[in-house]
C-alpha cells in the first residue's frame, strides 16, 4: 500500500465521477473546472493507481481563505491515513502559495473528521458559520447533523 497525493487532472475525471456521492451534482467536472480558471485545487489521494479520496483548497473563500473544504475519503478506504495524506498535501499547497494559515470548517457532531483535525494541529476559533442545507451532510444518516459548523484555524508558520 502506497498513499500518494496530487492534483487532479483531466485523466482522473471518469474514475472520480464514478466514486461521487452525489452525481447529480457534478460536482467533481465543476471543481476540476473551478481548478482550471484557478480558484480552487483539487487534491486526489491514490492507493497505488486506485482513487480513494479527495480535498479542495479553496482559494476564494468568502470569509475564511484558504479553505480546506470537501474532504471525503472512500468508505472502503477509511482509516489508511488517506485524510491526513489529503491534508498535509492542501497545506504545503497554501504554503507554496504564500499564505500563513488554512481555515476548515467542521460540523461539530462529526466525530471522524474533529479527530483528524484536532491530530493535525487545527484550533478552533470560536467562530461559527450557520449552515441550513448542506449539499453533502458530513455525518452518517442516522447522526443528526449540526447547523452550526465550527471554524477551525491552522498557522503554517510554525511547521
Ligand atoms: C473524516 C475522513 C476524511 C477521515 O479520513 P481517513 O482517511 O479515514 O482518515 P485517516 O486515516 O487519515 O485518519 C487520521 C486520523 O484521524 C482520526 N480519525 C479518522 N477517522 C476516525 C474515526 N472514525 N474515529 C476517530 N478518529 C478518527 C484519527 O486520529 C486518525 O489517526 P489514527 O488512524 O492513527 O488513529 C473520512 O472519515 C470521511 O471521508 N468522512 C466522511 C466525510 C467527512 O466527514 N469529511 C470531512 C468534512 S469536514
Amino acid at each position: 500500500m502506497a498513499i500518494s497525493v496530487r492534483r487532479a487532472t483531466a485523466e482522473d475525471l471518469d474514475q472520480l465521477r464514478a466514486q461521487q456521492a452525489r452525481p447529480e451534482l457534478g460536482l467533481v467536472d465543476k471543481h476540476f473546472e473551478a481548478q482550471q480558471a484557478g480558484s480552487l485545487i483539487f487534491a486526489v489521494a491514490f492507493n497505488d493507481d486506485k482513487p480513494i479520496g479527495t480535498a479542495l483548497l479553496d482559494l476564494e473563500s468568502e470569509e475564511y481563505n484558504p479553505e480546506l473544504r470537501n474532504m471525503y475519503v472512500y468508505p472502503s478506504a477509511r482509516r489508511l491515513g488517506a485524510g491526513r495524506a489529503l491534508s498535509e498535501f492542501i497545506e504545503d499547497e497554501a504554503k507554496a502559495a504564500g499564505y500563513t494559515a488554512v481555515y476548515l470548517a467542521v460540523d461539530p457532531n462529526n466525530e471522524k473528521a474533529v479527530p483528524l483535525y484536532v491530530s493535525l494541529e487545527y484550533h478552533p476559533t470560536g467562530e461559527h458559520i450557520f449552515v441550513e442545507d448542506p449539499e453533502i451532510p458530513q455525518v452518517e444518516e442516522g447522526i443528526e447533523h449540526s447547523k452550526h459548523y465550527a471554524v477551525y484555524k491552522k498557522s503554517l508558520t510554525v511547521r
